[in-house]
């Protein structure tokens, strides 16, 4: 597995290695980001081969001044370790300094879906999402690039800033990948107490059960109330937002006409979860 730390040798190994599919992470992998790292291997392969390269870079251009970006974890060693493990070609490992250079003035901003959900809870994060997914777009220059259903709000804003600025790159969409318990895995969980983490599953129990009732046609505000009413048996869960809304768009729905995404934003002492799931009436 090639090892790439700056720009300039990512643009060196890219010269030579043909078709590539791309997998931006911040570190701290975990079954869910390898899972990505498979995905896009079986789409290189269903295109005749090709290479897989995975990004890590902790973008500080997406923390909020009060979001803790050096508090994020960091376990480079045993990242490249799981990388090599489950087949990645190369890696690209730039230097803040490297991505974000004194004296630009170039954003990428996409305007509605940027603005709401997440977007209204953390100010400037998915500009700064948006602005470094095309970064490394431009400098890996892949085919493909795989991004989890577990972040769907931005991965519904890749997909149409990919689509409004005419990218040339596929994206691929991978399905969430839980623990036994349901929980859906993240670098977060870590961060749990042994306490939150026996309650944290109370999310998936919430959204599979919100699943079930849009299928038997369940109202918009009766299928708040109940997923509101299964979070609150766990005392531990600090409900921050419950969000149905139209699966293509994230648009505000009031009656359920087609597939709609369910968005939830708990948090467990200091850690906020989210975690959604996509239903079909
Ligand atoms: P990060 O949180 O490291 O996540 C990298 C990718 O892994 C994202 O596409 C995310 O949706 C996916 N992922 C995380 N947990 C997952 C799970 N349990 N199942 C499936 N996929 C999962 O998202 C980011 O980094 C950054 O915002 C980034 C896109 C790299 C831009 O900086």
């Amino acid at each position: 597995m090639d090892i790439c730390r700056s720009t300039d040798a990512m643009r060196a190994w890219r010269r030579d290695a043909g078709r590539t599919a791309l997998v931006p992470t911040m570190g701290a992998l975990h079954q869910g980001h390898l899972t990505l790292v498979a995905r896009a291997r079986d789409w290189l392969d269903g295109q005749g081969g090709g290479r897989v390269v995975t990004s890590i870079f902790v973008n500080p251009a997406q923390f909020g001044p009060n979001e803790d970006l050096d508090k994020y974890p960091r376990q480079e060693a045993q990242d490249l370790d799981l990388l090599r493990e489950s087949g990645c070609d190369a890696v690209f490992l730039p230097q803040v300094s490297d991505i974000w250079r004194p004296g630009a003035q170039t954003h990428v901003q996409v305007t509605q879906l940027g603005g709401i959900l997440m977007g209204r809870l953390r100010p400037g994060h998915f500009r700064g999402v948006a602005t470094v997914v095309t970064k490394l777009f431009n400098i890996v220059q892949p085919q493909a690039a795989a991004f989890g259903e577990k972040d769907y709000q931005q991965l519904t804003l890749i997909t149409r800033m990919v689509e409004d600025l005419d990218i040339p790159v596929t994206i691929l969409p991978v399905p969430t990948v839980r623990e036994p318990d349901g929980l859906a895995m993240s670098s977060r969980n870590q961060r749990l107490t042994a306490e939150d983490r026996a309650a944290a599953p109370v999310l998936a129990r919430a959204l599979d059960h919100a699943a079930e009732s849009v299928a038997m046609g369940t109202p918009v505000s009766l299928l708040r109330r109940q997923i509101r009413a299964i979070l609150s048996t766990e005392p531990r869960a600090d409900i921050r937002s419950i969000d149905i809304r139209d699966a293509r768009d994230l648009s505000r729905i009031a009656v359920v006409g087609g597939p709609v995404a369910i968005l939830l934003a708990v948090r467990f002492g200091d850690v906020l979860l989210i975690d959604q799931r996509t239903a079909h009436p």
